[in-house]
């Protein structure tokens, strides 16, 4: 059975590889609540968020008394990281944009990257069944 398990394993979860992705979204502080209640509505459950800081890319002109210069300033945003199934990752995005947009500069990002893998711990399960909500 040892043997067998891992053989087993691969054969119902292994063909599913390809089918993740890790949509990366960097939003506004104060639009967490509207976007989290956007991912909820799009059936998203699984999420983590952390907060970091950010440049996006305007340069702001400083003036100094030796002339002109420019400064980067970095400011509060959320990351929300998402693995979720291909047919997830429009909806999300969708709901991320819904959620996040206010239309002024500075409403964030967000970026699909290919997961080569991903585990439900406690089952062992990977692929789209590692991010796939249980009970579905
Ligand atoms: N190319 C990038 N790579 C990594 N992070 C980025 C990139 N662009 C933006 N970000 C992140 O997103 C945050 C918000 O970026 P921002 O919305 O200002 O992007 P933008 O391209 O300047 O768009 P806008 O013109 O709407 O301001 C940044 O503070 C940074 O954390
Ligand atoms: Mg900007």
């Amino acid at each position: 059975m040892r043997v067998w398990r891992p053989i087993f394993r691969r054969v119902l979860f292994g063909t599913e590889r390809r089918l993740v992705k890790l949509v990366i979204a960097i939003v506004r502080p104060e639009k967490v609540n509207d976007v989290l209640e956007a991912l909820y509505r799009a059936e998203v459950r699984g999420i983590s968020m952390s907060r970091i800081q950010g440049h996006g890319g305007e340069l702001d002109r400083v003036e100094t008394y030796r002339g002109t210069t420019v400064k980067m300033g970095l400011s509060e945003k959320v990351r929300f990281e998402l693995a979720v199934s291909d047919a997830f990752v429009q909806p999300t995005i969708d709901a991320l944009c819904t959620g996040a947009r206010t239309g002024e500069v500075g409403d964030g990002k967000i970026f699909v990257v290919p997961l080569e893998q991903a585990v439900r711990i406690r089952t062992g399960e990977t692929a789209e069944r590692a991010v796939t909500p249980l009970g579905k």
